[in-house]
Parts: structure tokens; sequence; C-alpha cells
């Protein structure tokens, strides 16, 4: 068996025969190649005798290329790594092409790379983000395990649109040219796969309600899609959620969930991906060199992450926001786009980021927003317009979390969808739950593409996810 390269830089001991394998990053004076095999941020430096190794052997270590290394572990008498391996046997597994391999060891722009998404986990940023990225899942489950939620699996395609936003992709086998039309005209989805029309999920929360009463607290954390046109660096057409849901919680434990659970997983990796931290901090500070001193980060990475352990989010009401909003600096001499004058508008992410990059300076959980601007389910206050809504606004990234209690009162909920247009029949398992032993709970949504931008400081959500789908994409 080979070992990782992660594994050979962590042993403090020299090892007389060690086996690895990886892709060459990079080969220079004939002698020194820099392997990688992705376990990582770090490559071992491999030496070869070159004397002794065959001319065409020589040519075919090139960037990108595939080998099988065997040799010696020693302490390393060159700058920048403790230990070396001093190479006895080389096999070439791969060959790589190197006038036409597209990630050269030089500077790639992101545009360039999100073309050659299938081969982007080769370099240094890309392999510490998709480490990062695995690292986060693990957290979550994790947090989850750990305090007594059960992990469930919402189904992907639905009946139902939870957000009742219709933003969704239809999911059919009928043809397209030719769908078959019931009397009136319209097509006649009683002869579609499922005999009824049905969509990509936008959201698993109706169906984990089901299950928070019952087993009580669970969560689900899977793929979501949304037919929103929406071209923007945080909105992406498939993106995956968390979304806990919790019996017998209301909407300040809720806060309570949230605020524990990513500080948890902050804390995480923190702890664990300390390289792929360094490594994305320092990137980061080198694009700032780039930047006016004004949109520079007073921040580093990790302090950021730190911070937002460390300190309190801060609770606001919609009404308390508005109020803010409305005599901002900002506002007031109309450098929004969308002027805030009245209760009730809806927030835009200039507000979003205002709110917390510029007033406050932390994430803000935000409250209580007026009913006609959030979903059907929330539950209405006694105020009769608001509802028990929750979002959650990060720095540099806005929104990462959007929950709320639930409206648990049958006549109250009925009434509301009924409002919306929203027909009993096609929720009345969703309606049962408020017959059959109601009681009030809560739960929200994280995106988690949002939650990996903002701790490898990414900037465009197309870079935190393998192979992003977006509007008139869905390459690879
Ligand atoms: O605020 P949203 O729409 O909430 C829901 O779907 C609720 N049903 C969740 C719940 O209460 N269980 O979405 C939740 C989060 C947002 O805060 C945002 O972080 C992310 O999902 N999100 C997106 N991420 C990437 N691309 C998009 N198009 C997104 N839309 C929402
Ligand atoms: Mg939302």
């Amino acid at each position: 068996m080979h070992s990782t390269v992660a594994e050979l830089l962590s042993q403090n001991k020299p090892l007389a025969e060690i086996e690895i394998k990886g892709w060459v990053r990079t080969f220079r004076a004939n002698r020194f190649i820099a392997l990688n095999d992705g376990s990582t941020i770090n490559n071992i430096q491999c030496v070869i005798d070159f004397e002794n190794t065959d001319e065409s052997i020589l040519k075919r270590i090139t960037t990108g290329a595939a080998l099988h290394i065997k040799g010696a572990l020693v302490e390393s008498l060159g700058k920048g790594q403790s230990v070396e391996i001093q190479v006895t046997s080389l096999t070439i597994l791969g060959d790589s092409d190197p006038e036409e391999y597209p990630i050269q060891p030089k500077k790639h722009s992101f545009e360039f790379l999100r073309e050659n998404a299938h081969l982007r986990t080769r370099t240094n940023t890309f392999s510490a983000v998709m480490r990062l990225r695995s690292s986060l899942s693990f957290a979550i489950h994790k947090y989850f395990n750990e305090n007594g939620f059960y992990y469930m699996h919402t189904p992907i395609i639905t009946g139902s649109d939870a957000e009742g936003a219709g933003e969704m992709f239809r999911v059919s086998t009928l043809d397209a040219k030719n769908p078959p039309q019931d009397e009136s005209g319209n097509i006649d989805y009683s002869q579609d796969f499922f005999g009824k029309e049905t969509n990509l999920t936008v959201s698993g929360q109706l169906e984990a309600e089901t299950y928070a009463m019952s087993l009580g607290k669970v969560y689900t954390f899977g793929p979501t899609f949304r037919a929103e046109n929406s071209n923007t660096s945080r909105h992406l057409s498939e993106f995956w959620m968390v979304e806990p849901e919790v019996a017998f919680m209301d909407l300040a434990g809720n806060m309570d969930l949230a605020e524990a659970f990513t500080k948890s997983i902050l804390s995480y990796v923190l702890e664990h991906n300390k390289d792929d931290l360094a490594f994305l901090e320092q990137r980061l500070v080198q694009e700032d060199k780039s930047k006016p001193q004004a949109e520079r980060q007073e921040m580093t990475l990790t302090d950021k992450l730190r911070f937002v352990v460390d300190n309190n989010f801060k609770r606001v009401s919609y009404t308390e926001a508005i109020d803010i909003l409305r005599n901002c600096k900002p506002n007031k001499k109309k450098k929004f786009k969308f002027l805030i004058d009245k209760w009730g508008a809806d927030l835009q992410s200039e507000h979003e980021r205002f709110l917390v990059e510029k007033h406050f300076k932390c994430p803000v959980i935000l409250f209580d927003y007026p009913a006609n601007i959030k979903a059907f389910y929330m539950r209405l206050n006694e105020d009769g317009k608001t509802v028990r809504a929750m979002d959650i606004l990060f720095p540099g990234i806005g929104e990462i979390v959007g929950g709320s209690q639930r409206e648990e009162r049958l006549e109250v909920l009925k009434e509301k969808m009924a409002a919306l247009n929203i027909p009993e029949e096609e929720l009345w398992w969703y309606l049962d739950l408020r017959k059959y032993g109601t009681a009030i709970h809560s739960g929200f949504g994280l995106g988690f593409e949002r939650l990996v931008m903002f701790v490898t400081g990414m900037s465009n959500i197309r870079d935190v996810i393998p192979y992003p789908r977006t509007p008139q994409n869905a390459e690879f």
C-alpha cells in the first residue's frame, strides 16, 4: 500500500522504504518533483537521481502526469520542507501533454478554471476549497448527531412548492413536442409519469416538518433547485441546503440553535483545516494588494471566522432595521438602488449588507418580517401583520440562513393558504399535522454554498460547488 502525502509530511522520522502516488505539480532542474495527491494542500518534494534515470523517463515527468514513486523518506536539506523523498524507482502511470494541459504552473483566472472545472481541483485554491467543503459537511452531520437530531432524506421530486415562489423545474416524461391535453386544452398531467404535475424540490422543509412532529429533532441536507433567473455571484440553480426542524421549539429557540450550530461548524474547520485556511487567507492577502484601500479586508480570513465564533449575533426586528435603514446615510443621500421609504419594503442585498457590514459590523439575525413578503407557512404574530420569520445575515454574504416558527394553528394556516391560492388538496398531509397533535415547531435552512463562500473567502458561489448550475450553464 502506498502512503498519502499528508501521512508522509506528518512523519517526523526517516523511513527507509515508502511508496507514493500522485500528480506532478512542477518539475525543476531535472531533479526536483513537487508531487501532490490531494490529501493536503502541501506537495512533497521527490528528488531523483537524474544521472541514473533514463532520458526518456525524465522527459515524461511533466506537470499533470501521474506517478508512482518508491524511495526513502529523509530529512530535507532544502528550504520549505522538513522531509523529502529520495527516489529509487519511478513509474509514469499516466502521461500528460505539457503543451495542452490546461493547468499550467502559473496563475489562472477563476473564469478560465470554471471552464476547466473537471481539472480545477488540481490547483491549490480549488483543492483547498473542496477539502473545506467536505469538512464542513462532516461538521454539520457531527453537530446534529451529537445534539440528538435524526438525519432524514426528504424527496427530490415533489408535487408541492414549499416556498410558493413558483421557481420550480418541472419533472416530466411527457412528449414536449406533443403533450396530451385535457378537455379545456391544458396539458393533461394525469397522463404524466407520476399522474400529476411534479417538480424538483426547492426545500425539504415541509416534509421535514412531518418528521419533526414525530421524531422531535430532525434535519435534512440535500440538493435543492430553483429556476429563478438571477445571475448573481450568490445564486445557483442547484444548491445544497441544511434544514433542521424541531418540535416544541419557538423562534427564540430557533435563533439559539442556528447560532450555536454555525459557531460549532466554524470552530470545527478552524481546528481541523488549518493548512487550507492558511493558504486561502494568504490568497486573499495577495488579492487585496491589488485593490484600492477602501475595498481591502479589515480582517484576515481566520480572524473573520473567529470573530463569528466569539461574538453574539445581533438580534434585530425587521421594524427596527427599517428605522435604521430609513435614517441611514446611503438612504438619505440616495446611494441605495432601492430606497427605503416605508415599513413593508422587502430588503435587498444592499440593505442587508449595510446593516451587517457598516452598521452592526457583526452577524445579524433579523426577525418578525411583514407577513406579505414571507412564505405561507410562517407563524402569524399577534399584531396580525408580521410573522415569526428570521434571516441570518453574514458579512460579505448577506442572507445565509432563512427560517421561522411555523404556523401550527389549522384555521390560521388554512386562511393563509386560501389567500395565496394554495389548494388544500395539494398539502392535505401538511394540514394533517395541524389536526393531529399540533404543537409549535420551528426550523431554518442554511445555504451550504453560502457557508462555504464565507469560510473560504471565495467571492463567487460558482467557485465553491464542484459543477455549478446557473442560467444557461449546465456543463459537466
Ligand atoms: O430563505 P430560503 O428560501 O428558505 C427556505 O427554503 C426555507 N424553506 C428553509 C427552512 O426554513 N427550512 O432558503 C434558505 C437559504 C437562504 O438563506 C440561502 O442561504 C440559501 O438557502 N439559498 C440559496 N443559495 C444559493 N443559491 C440560491 N439560489 C439560493 N436560494 C436560497
Ligand atoms: Mg430567504
